[in-house]
């Protein structure tokens, strides 16, 4: 669907085609119409499909028109997590809203008062704001939110996990009634439904994500690692690869962060962290740097996780697995956004098959393993492990004796025994309150095929690792673990000759 039929104002137009857009996606043809028309809505959409447009033009059309409200304060406030998201929904404002005359700005923590203050002490149509500083101005009656026509939260799951809950209420309780809401989630469980129960009033659902969690233009990898010293190898291994044009490498605390992106700087990569304990400052610099192609590979924790939108990722790699299998998706969705193709790779080492098990369970499908020739686990992980599709054994050229099924890993349960997902929270589309749907959304059996994402699955001996992946490879006179040769690495590497061409 084209923009063009949306009815939006012409200024929002001529910047949304300044911007390349020759259509819109799903999510903003779902969206953008039922927020125009004044209805709060519920949506989710997969990883990097625009969902930022889908809530920014709809509040920018309502800017169109002058505010009868009187006093200061903003007529549009945007919640989400991360400070990070903040400045980059800020960015997307001041893009869209190219050729508007509009006041706005961000409002989060780390950042001085006093900008802030000058900010909120008159009107201002769009504020967007992380809930802990806006909490502190709210109580110190430094922000009238008498104004608010609209509120968005984006991320709004991630708000809650961070527990953002009251905060959120508090600052909602705060405006007007008579408000529009947008909820962005990724993911729907029983306090989301209290939430979006509170905020808001026949929520209209859409739900674009589906049964795929995941993208399917992000090729996902895994390689098995004995320990630190074998991911560091693997790693070093990877990134020699000149086709990895700018890569994000997730780990699980900021002091490994820290350490991995000074050892990679003092190997000559031009490697930064980025932690929730660096200075705002310095967090600013490192995303800028990264945008502007100054940083290659950006080490992180999962700040960066969430909403962040860098262009020309190629390669994102979790040197540890999250902790939270939805974590998974949102890391890896830092690359593939907007269409293009993206390669995730993962680090599972054997204290971390737990979580690979969770992760599988959540998106549905076995990630393919590769081992890379010189650098194979001398403790292969084994078919039967709780595992279907793991073939690795055999590729690793026979190091590793094979350990009787669950043996080794006699702690985990089996697999396929479980059908539930442990993940805490649980997909959007897998959500029981779906079950009964206020729209015209899909009914509840097909939400609930949605839940059981182990029955599909693919049999071992049909795995994409087994099966295509590696007599392609062999055809081409490589062997199973060189990537190089596939055809999703050609793809790739057109993708990013075309893109930085
Ligand atoms: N209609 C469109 N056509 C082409 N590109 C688009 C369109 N809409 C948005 N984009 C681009 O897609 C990229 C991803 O957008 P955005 O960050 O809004 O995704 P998202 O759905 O919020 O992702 P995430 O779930 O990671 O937060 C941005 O670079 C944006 O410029
Ligand atoms: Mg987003």
């Amino acid at each position: 669907m084209s923009f063009d039929t949306m009815n939006l104002a012409p200024t929002i137009l001529k910047a949304v085609n300044l911007c390349g857009y020759t259509s819109a996606t799903p999510i903003q043809e779902q969206a953008i119409p039922q927020a125009i028309a004044g209805k709060d809505l519920i949506a989710s959409a997969q990883t990097g499909t625009g969902k930022t447009a889908a809530f920014v033009l709809p509040a920018l059309q309502r800017l169109t028109v002058p505010s009868t409200a009187k006093g200061k304060g903003p007529r549009i406030l945007v919640l989400t997590p991360t400070r990070e998201l903040a400045n980059q929904i800020t960015e997307a404002v001041r893009t869209y809203g190219k050729f508007m005359r509009l006041r706005t700005g961000a409002i989060l923590g780390g950042m001085p008062y006093f900008e802030q203050q000058r900010l909120l002490a008159q009107p201002v149509d769009i504020i967007v704001a992380t809930p802990g500083r806006l909490i502190d101005h709210l109580e110190s009656g430094r922000i009238s939110m008498a104004r608010v026509e609209l509120l968005v939260l984006d991320e709004a799951d991630r708000m809650l996990d961070m527990g953002f809950s009251e905060a959120v209420s508090t600052i909602a309780a705060a405006t007007p009634e008579g408000r529009q809401t947008l909820l962005f989630t990724a993911t729907w469980d029983g306090a989301m439904e209290k939430l979006a129960k509170r905020l808001m009033k026949e929520p209209v659902r859409i739900a674009v994500a589906g049964k795929k969690a995941t993208l399917e233009q992000i090729e996902q990898r895994l390689h098995t690692a004995d320990d630190m010293q074998h991911k560091n190898r693997l790693l070093n291994h990877l990134i020699a690869d000149s086709g990895m044009t700018r890569a994000i490498i997730f780990s699980s605390t900021k002091r490994n962060a820290d350490q991995l992106a000074r050892e990679l700087a003092s190997r000559g990569h031009s490697a930064e962290a980025l932690h929730g304990d660096m200075t705002q400052g310095a967090r600013n610099r490192t995303i800028m740097n990264m945008r502007r192609g100054k940083i290659r590979l950006l080490v992180a924790t999962d700040v960066a996780a969430r909403g962040l939108d860098v262009t020309g990722i190629t390669h994102v790699i979790n040197y540890d697995l999250p902790k939270n299998a939805e974590d998974y998706v949102h890391r890896i969705g830092r690359t593939g956004r907007a269409g293009a193709t993206g390669i995730a790779i993962s680090f599972v080492s054997f204290r971390e098959l737990d979580e690979l098990r969770r992760i599988e369970r959540y998106i549905g499908q076995s990630l393919p393993q590769q081992v890379i020739a010189g650098l194979e686990p001398a403790r292969p992980l084994q078919q039967g492990s709780g595992r279907p599709g793991y073939n690795n054994g055999r590729s690793a050229g026979g190091r590793g004796a094979a350990a009787p099924a669950g043996r080794r890993f006699s702690k985990a349960p089996s697999f396929r025994s479980d059908a539930r997902p442990s993940t805490g929270r649980k997909p959007y589309s897998d959500s029981r309150s779906d079950a009964r749907p206020s729209t015209d959304r899909k009914p509840y059996a097909d939400y609930r095929s949605d839940a059981r994402p182990s029955t599909g699955r693919k049999p071992y001996a049909d795995s994409a690792y087994t099966g295509d992946r590696k007599r392609e490879a062999k055809q081409q006179g490589g062997w199973a673990g060189d990537v190089r040769k596939t055809e999703a690495f050609r793809k790739t590497e057109a993708f990013r000759k075309a893109r930085w061409s």
